[in-house]
């Protein structure tokens, strides 16, 4: 964090100081969890659901924290304020404001911003200092708490951003205002919250709203809702995706026999072929995003493809593919799951399966897709039956009614029952799992994140490893 002393904090977040001396410095990190602090640090005691912050303050400060942001008084040196997370968001501002050689870039979209986010910032930490948080921090906690880590020299801020109603993706880059917008796809995730995916698209778009004429807006352009928001905003526009007028396009989209993509990468200031690293078809999407990132801040295209191909997948539970000794091979993607990831994460296991007399046994072991609303039962319906069309082995629907339709969908498209199975969860799929398969298979584990079908793929590895 750019250093600042307790009385320019105050300043900053509109708060007092409690037996602080007003001139101690803060170099950071803020953290929300006393146990994460070092010396120089600070405490926000933030009330959760579960736990109060403040009856965690001393024991931050004997961690190091120099004082605690806290809404009363606590028995060590405090910046006391009327709300902790709003003084978060103002101290995020404030350091921000300060680092004004860091260009940022803000990510946000249905599916895909984590992936996307962590493609960026390995694209761009070839071009300098890179800070991006771990996993999503894309709330109004994460989010400020990842700014606050931008030091003197950091050259990019790479930042989440995700809503679960209007106005909260134009509160975070009220927080920090984004040189460069990325919206990748509006989808049904959260839909039930949101209502329509009209209600989705408006939301989103607050990103590009809030760049200016000097800024670049990043748009899918083959996704209907998204490609119109170019009229949203004062800033360039970039469109990404396989629309001939993208202006940074794929060509010879490939899966290789383990489903990672190759293509072509197609910029205005160039081509140049890319190998990814990462498995599923879904990833050309976000490498096209970041490749258009990387271009608009002026990288070569060259060092961007480079730079893409060398990117691995820094965040867990997505598409992590392990493959055991006895040759199973294990995808497990059950960090999250909507319409739009179940049918890359299929044709993805599809591709890995391969093709011809060597064609391995695909299974899909996929649970509930939570969330989406009045349309839940037909978007089972569709992943069922999609299923069944790429030729999967085995879809085990892995739930209660929701997946029942998933199975059913699977059965009306024509499955004959071997093809296809209902269990009712986590453990008695792990049970089929173990009686069926054989060396070779490919096995995806997908599913909503509170369904916890991580659990099916641990136990597969821990099978695997014990063999
Ligand atoms: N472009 C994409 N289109 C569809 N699905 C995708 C895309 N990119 C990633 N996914 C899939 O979506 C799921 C979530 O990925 P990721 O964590 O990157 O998304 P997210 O938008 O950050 O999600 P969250 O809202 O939970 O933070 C994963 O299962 C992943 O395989
Ligand atoms: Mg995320």
């Amino acid at each position: 964090m750019i250093a600042l002393t307790l009385a320019e904090v105050a300043a900053a977040v509109g708060g007092t100081l409690d037996g602080a001396d007003p001139q101690t410095l803060v170099t950071g990190p803020v953290e929300v969890d006393s146990r994460q602090l070092r010396p120089g640090g600070l405490f926000a005691a933030v009330v959760g659901e579960r736990v109060d912050g403040h009856d965690f303050a001393d024991r931050a400060v004997a961690a190091g924290a120099v004082a605690v942001l806290a809404t009363r008084p606590v028995g060590v040196p405090a910046v006391l304020v009327e709300d902790v997370v709003m003084a978060l968001g103002r101290l995020a501002r404030a350091v921000v404001d300060r680092a004004s050689g860091t260009e940022v870039v803000a990510v946000t979209g249905s599916a895909g911003k984590t992936s996307t986010k962590d493609l960026i910032a390995q694209v761009l930490q070839r071009r300098g200092e890179t800070v991006f948080p771990p996993g999503s921090f894309n709330n109004e906690i994460g989010m400020p708490l990842t700014a606050l880590r931008v030091e003197d020299s950091t050259r990019h801020l790479v930042l989440e951003m995700g809503a679960r109603g209007k106005g909260h993706i134009g509160y975070l880059t009220g927080i920090v205002p984004p040189h460069v917008g990325v919206v990748l796809n509006i989808g049904t995730a959260h839909l039930g919250e949101f209502g329509s995916k009209a209600a989705i698209a408006e939301a989103k778009g607050e990103l590009v709203e809030a760049l200016s004429t000097e800024g670049v807006a990043v748009l899918n352009a083959d996704d209907p809702l998204v490609r119109p928001m170019a009229e949203r905003t004062k800033a360039r526009v970039l469109l990404f995706g396989e629309h001939p007028q993208a202006d940074v396009r794929a060509a010879d989209v490939r899966l290789d026999a383990t489903g990672r993509p190759s293509f072509t990468l197609i910029t205005p200031a160039g081509s140049a072929p890319v190998q990814l690293r990462l498995y599923g078809e879904h990833h050309v999407s976000n490498a096209l995003a970041a490749a258009a990132v990387a271009v608009a801040l002026g990288m070569s295209v060259d060092d961007t493809a480079a730079a893409l191909g060398e990117a691995g997948a820094l965040s867990r539970w997505r598409m992590e593919v392990v493959d055991r000794a006895d040759g199973v091979t294990v995808v497990n993607d059950a960090y999250n799951a909507n319409p739009e990831s179940m049918r890359a994460a299929l044709r993805a296991l599809v591709s890995m399966g391969g093709r011809g007399p060597e064609r391995r046994r695909t299974w899909a072991v996929l649970g509930e897709m939570r969330e989406l609303g009045e349309d839940s039962l037909d978007e089972h319906d569709a992943i069922g039956r999609l299923a069944v069309r790429l030729d999967v082995t085995k879809l085990v629907a892995v739930g209660g009614r929701d997946a029942a339709c998933m199975e059913l969908g699977a059965r009306n498209e024509g499955s004959w029952g071997e093809e296809s199975v209902l269990v009712s969860d986590a453990d008695a799929a792990i049970e089929l799992l173990r009686a069926g398969l054989q060396p070779g298979d490919v096995v995806l584990v997908k599913a909503s994140r509170s369904v916890g079908l991580e659990k099916v793929a641990e136990a597969l590895l821990v099978d695997g490893a014990a063999r």
